[in-house]
């Protein structure tokens, strides 16, 4: 990874591609900026804090994120022993033993993309995080170690 530059030109470059494939989220974004620019403290001109008032410009960066992550995968050692149950491909559970010391590979990109976990999984959809910053803690479905954002409803279903 090309560390903090790379990172953010090609998850800028991956934001404009999709909103430009997807001209309702450009359109949708387009307004709320404008009507943010119209109404903020230094008319015309954004600030930092107007990222607040600033929710699809939010969901749009966190699908980006979520659709191309720039690190498509992370390296990590066990620090300790665990047990760990996981369906394979075939929808069978299996009980996996790794021991403290295994060199593990995350794929975020997986994570990310799997349909089990997201509701249309494969759709640059930003409206997803919108519905997910409901504040109900519990209805956020946690999957393996990762706090998903997802909705419990969007567990277990490939629905789309
Ligand atoms: C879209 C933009 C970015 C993405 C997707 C991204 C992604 C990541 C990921 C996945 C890691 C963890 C790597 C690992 O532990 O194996 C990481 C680490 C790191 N990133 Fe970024 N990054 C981004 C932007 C930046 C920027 C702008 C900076 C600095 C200005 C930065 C600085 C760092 C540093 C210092 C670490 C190491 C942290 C540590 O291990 O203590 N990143 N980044």
């Amino acid at each position: 990874m090309g560390a903090g530059s790379e990172t953010s030109a090609s998850t800028m470059a991956w934001a404009t591609h999709l909103l430009l494939s997807n001209p309702d989220c450009l359109s949708r974004l387009r307004s709320e900026l404008t009507q943010a620019a119209s109404s903020s403290s230094q008319p015309g001109c954004l600030t930092h804090m107007d990222l607040k008032s600033l929710p699809y410009l939010n969901a749009v960066i966190k699908e980006t994120l979520r659709l191309r992550p720039a690190a498509t995968r992370v390296m990590r050692e066990m620090d300790i022993t665990v047990t760990a149950h996981a369906f394979g491909p075939d929808g069978v559970e299996r009980q996996y033993h790794i021991p403290e010391g295994t060199g593990v590979e995350i794929s975020i990109y997986s994570l990310q993309r799997n349909p089990q976990i997201w509701l249309r999984a494969s759709e640059f959809w930003p409206e997803r995080w919108l519905e997910a910053d409901a504040e109900d803690e519990e209805d956020w479905g946690v999957v393996g170690v990762i706090k998903s954002h997802v909705r419990n409803k969007g567990v277990g279903t490939s629905q789309g």
